[in-house]
């Protein structure tokens, strides 16, 4: 198949905005506005299994996924040098000159590899932004040919980091079942072993119009939990809550973690799946590095027992391949989890 076209970004050279980047979503009016901070807690990751203070930390991590649907994680265990280093091949893989990144461009039909926009649909926006789509679980869906060779260390560093989000991901589904009083291993054991992972590098560069160019339009992500490593400087994403967009502020060596629509399944909508987008700023382009954790897509999934109750009823169906689901429904502009409520 051919590649599908890529055109980057326009950036640093354009001072106006190109028509087709011209967003009109019903949040527009607030994209240049000025918003208040997220008042979500930091968590320390490693007191959630502590004996002394975990039950305190657990109560904390437990109440901001209740309210906001996110935190942000510290004392992970994942090093801050081995983090700038995954930062490092990111910014030299869009450092490099379009006709290298080409050769990982996406392909017609396919969402994987390099690309700056994925829904292509004559009324919608584009987004102002740059991304390199790889699957990184399981290993055996791996598109190698897709993943960069330049740097060298690229392939190397993103399957090692791989490996330690899942970790960190295995962590906190035990520890989201011990906030809950629940049998450890109930969100893990449904969420099950052979499960996918994505990862999404995201490049921003700046704009010259953030109040009428989004970075990413607004929405929920399909995961169980998303694992964000922000750009170390710049801030851009923003979650809302109540019809009120909040920043996210940037704490180095921290990711921001946020609930997923199969994780609000499977805790029967006590965990929300918040919406969030990203704005862009004139002065500095902005990277982060998504890594969305799925089931495989031959798994059920369903609100785990402890939390379906004669007070709290169960409130989703059986669901099983979310992903192909969210594509159905993103198409015709509806959130997919409308589709899995009872
Ligand atoms: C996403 C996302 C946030 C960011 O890729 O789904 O929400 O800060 N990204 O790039
Ligand atoms: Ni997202």
């Amino acid at each position: 198949m051919a590649p599908a076209q890529v055109e980057e970004t326009p950036s640093k050279t354009v001072q106006e905005l190109p028509k087709n980047y011209i967003y009109k979503g019903g949040d527009a009016g607030t994209l240049g506005a000025s918003l208040p901070y997220i008042d979500i807690p930091t968590i320390d990751f490693s007191l959630l299994s502590s004996p002394t203070s975990g039950k305190q930390e657990l109560e904390k991590l437990c109440s901001a996924l209740t309210s906001w649907g996110c935190v942000q994680i510290i004392n992970h265990g994942i090093d801050p040098a081995f983090m700038d280093k995954v930062d490092e091949v990111g910014k030299q893989f869009f450092g490099l000159p379009v006709e290298e990144k080409k050769k990982y461009a996406r392909e017609n039909g396919g969402y994987e590899g390099y690309s700056n926009h994925i829904i292509d649909s004559k009324d919608q926006a584009f987004d102002w932004i740059d991304r390199l789509y790889l699957v990184t679980k399981p290993e055996d869906k791996r598109q190698l040919k897709l993943w960069p060779e330049n740097p060298q260390s690229f392939r190397e560093i993103l399957h090692e980091y791989t490996a330690k989000i899942e970790k960190l991901n295995e962590m906190l589904l035990k520890a989201i079942a011990r906030a809950l009083t629940l049998e450890e291993n109930c969100f893990l054991d449904m969420y099950g072993e052979d499960a996918s992972m994505l990862s999404i590098f995201n490049l921003y560069p700046p704009c010259p119009r953030p109040d009428l160019a989004i970075g990413l339009k607004p929405h929920a992500d399909a995961s169980v939990f998303t694992y964000l490593m922000q750009d170390k400087e710049v801030e851009g994403l923003q979650f809302q809550k109540d019809d009120q967009w909040y920043k996210v502020p940037v704490i180095p060596g921290a990711f921001v973690i946020n609930v997923g629509d199969q994780i609000e399944i499977m805790s029967n909508g006590i965990f929300k799946s918040p919406i969030h987008r990203v704005v862009t700023n004139t002065e500095k382009g902005r990277m982060s590095l998504v890594m969305f954790c799925f089931p495989n897509p031959n798994k059920e999934i369903e609100p785990v027992k402890g939390l379906v109750t004669e007070t709290r009823p169960r409130l989703y169906k059986t669901m099983k391949d979310y992903t192909s689901i969210l594509v159905e429904n993103y198409q015709k502009g509806r959130r997919p989890i409308e589709a899995a409520k009872i």
